[in-house]
């Protein structure tokens, strides 16, 4: 996935390993000629995920609809100030970092004596995301020493060798993003990365009006629709097809049965695309989609029994006051 064009001048605390050169790019282009050879198309949403994807999910974050992240932020703040009591000597891993806007709340509320004492693991898929955050942060928070790691945290979790106490942050309801199966997998593929009494903090979207949820993912400024468009220019880079991405409408909507938002691309007319990896061209219809999302939302039912059957222990459990969202704390016995 290495098409990150930007490299940016690291400042001194701060170390970037780039596992993204060892995934096998014959594989990854398999992967998405599968899924647009299939009957109902497909493209994984790793692919989201450039340079220019990244910036479009930052923009996503700030808009009025997307209330995921505001809420998740004015959560974080609260739980901060009772997570944060006692925190230091401790390795924080945060998996898909993005713009470390998150972390930075958790650090604020760690005071600066304790701090010198963190090293910082963001781990992301965008090399250039890390890069320019981790700098960023450095700005905020010079006494941290930050270990970045550019990596699908799918399959590429590596972590360098274990000093201290970790915690773990997997925020931005990112877990709801993979399918119910794969997110029970990754947890317990996660725990066991894990050892005795190191802890998960866990962000999720939490089941409310359907209408508050599609608002969220079909902004007015249509920032959303520009982000799911672009799926299609890292799938040109990587199979060298010829999409052409304004050839298909946003389409996003909740799916009751599934509780789940899904995002496609409807073409807008009869399309024709082509690609050296294809051994015949793949005509899609007008009106034909290709799925490109899932954003699961979760009941406190569910998230009861997803990290319970992963075998996590519950620590506590922090709801917003109007119940969109909850952030778990999470431990291994
Ligand atoms: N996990 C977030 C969510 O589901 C981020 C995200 C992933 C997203 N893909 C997206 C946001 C597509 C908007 C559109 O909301």
């Amino acid at each position: 996935m290495n098409i990150d064009k930007k490299t940016y001048r690291l400042k001194p605390q701060v170390k970037i390993e780039n596992l993204l050169p060892e995934i096998d790019q014959k594989k990854d282009c398999q992967r998405i000629i599968d899924g647009l050879l299939k009957n109902k198309k497909s493209i994984p949403s790793v692919y989201f995920y450039d340079e220019t994807g990244s910036q479009l999910f930052e923009e996503i974050t700030r808009l009025p609809e997307y209330y995921l992240n505001r809420t998740e932020k004015l959560l974080l703040a609260e739980v901060s100030t009772q997570i944060a009591d006692g925190i230091k000597d401790i390795d924080i891993v945060e998996i898909g970092s993005g713009d470390c806007s998150k972390i930075s709340i958790l650090f604020d509320s760690i005071p600066a004596i304790n701090r010198k004492t963190i090293r910082y693991l963001p781990i992301d898929i965008s090399q250039s995301a890390i890069q320019k955050s981790a700098n960023n942060l450095i700005d905020c928070f010079p006494e941290i020493e930050v270990h970045g790691i550019a990596a699908n945290f799918l399959d590429q979790i590596r972590l360098p060798y274990q000093r201290k106490k970790r915690l773990f942050c997997f925020f931005g309801s990112t877990i709801g993003n993979l399918s119910r199966k794969k997110s029970l997998n990754f947890l317990i593929n996660l725990k066991e990365n894990m050892e005795p009494g190191d802890r998960l903090l866990l962000g999720l979207d939490l089941i409310k009006n359907p209408k508050i949820i599609e608002a969220a993912y079909n902004d007015s400024q249509k920032v959303t629709e520009k982000f799911n468009q672009n799926i299609l220019n890292v799938v040109n880079q990587k199979i060298k097809s010829d999409f052409y991405p304004k050839d298909f409408n946003h389409l996003a909507y909740y799916n009751q049965d599934y509780c789940r938002i899904e995002m496609h691309l409807k073409a807008k007319k009869d399309l024709m695309v082509s690609s050296p990896y294809l051994e015949n061209n793949i005509w899609i219809k007008k009106n034909e989609t290709i799925h490109t999302e899932n954003s699961h939302k979760f009941s406190p039912g569910q998230i009861n029994y997803l990290t319970k059957k992963s075998g996590f222990e519950i620590k506590r459990k922090f709801f917003d006051p109007k119940q969109w969202y909850s952030i778990v704390e999470l431990t291994k016995r």
